[in-house]
């Protein structure tokens, strides 16, 4: 059986490459390589996560959530958070600013959000039933190498990878926080469970 087994971020690579060993070898995949991410859910992780993703990687980034007034409230809070710990603090011009916000789009279609995604990172609820249910879509509507990762903080990565027919590119992320202002951000390593 092609088994979820281990799902490790790298992290003495730097904030870059992701090692996914699902099966019988080992796959590395590099975010260099990576061109399009998706965020799911954006609250207080996902709106940060999606911020990392483009402040740091400079890789557009589309959040999807459930309806507008979640996602304008999602991209409020990362326009704040820039403001507040790098515009106010001088690290960065309100011209870098825009560009970091310009490379993050909002959707409530879920196919929109993840149809062109190389990486998507579910970051909903903290409910195994609710985040089975969004993987089983994600596996439907992403393209089927694209990784799909779950930003769970205690959930099970293998059961919730179980639903989807790709249980070697499923993995596990959690992130130091704030997210957006934690210098080494490497996401730690999650184990599946075989
Ligand atoms: N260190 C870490 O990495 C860390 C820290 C805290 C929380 N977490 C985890 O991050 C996840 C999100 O936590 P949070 O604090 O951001 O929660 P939150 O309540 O702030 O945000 C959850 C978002 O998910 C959205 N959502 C719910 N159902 C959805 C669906 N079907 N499709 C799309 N969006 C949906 C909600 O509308 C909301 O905007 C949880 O799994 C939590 O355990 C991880």
């Amino acid at each position: 059986m092609s088994a979820l087994k281990y799902h490790r971020v790298q992290p003495e690579a730097g904030w870059g490459a992701i090692h996914i060993t699902g099966g019988k070898e080992v796959d590395s995949v590099k975010l260099q390589d990576i061109e399009r991410v998706a965020v799911i859910g954006a609250g207080t992780m996902g709106s940060q996560i999606a911020q990392l993703f483009s402040q740091v990687g400079g890789y557009p980034v589309i959040v999807y959530d459930l309806n507008d007034e979640l996602l304008t409230q999602g991209i409020r809070s990362i326009k704040e958070n820039l403001q507040r710990h790098f515009v106010d603090k001088g690290p960065m011009t309100l011209d870098e600013m825009g560009k970091v916000v310009g490379r993050i789009r909002s959707t409530t279609n879920l196919l929109k959000a993840v149809k062109d995604a190389d990486f998507v990172v579910e970051s909903v609820f903290e409910n195994l039933e609710l985040k089975k249910n969004v993987f089983r879509q994600l596996d439907e509507s992403a393209p089927p190498n694209s990784i799909l990762a779950s930003n769970t903080s205690n959930l099970n990565i293998t059961e919730i990878a179980s639903v989807t027919k790709r249980r070697d590119t499923v993995v596990g992320m959690c992130f130091f926080i704030p997210v957006s202002i934690v210098k080494s951000n490497n996401p730690r390593q999650i184990r599946g469970l075989e």
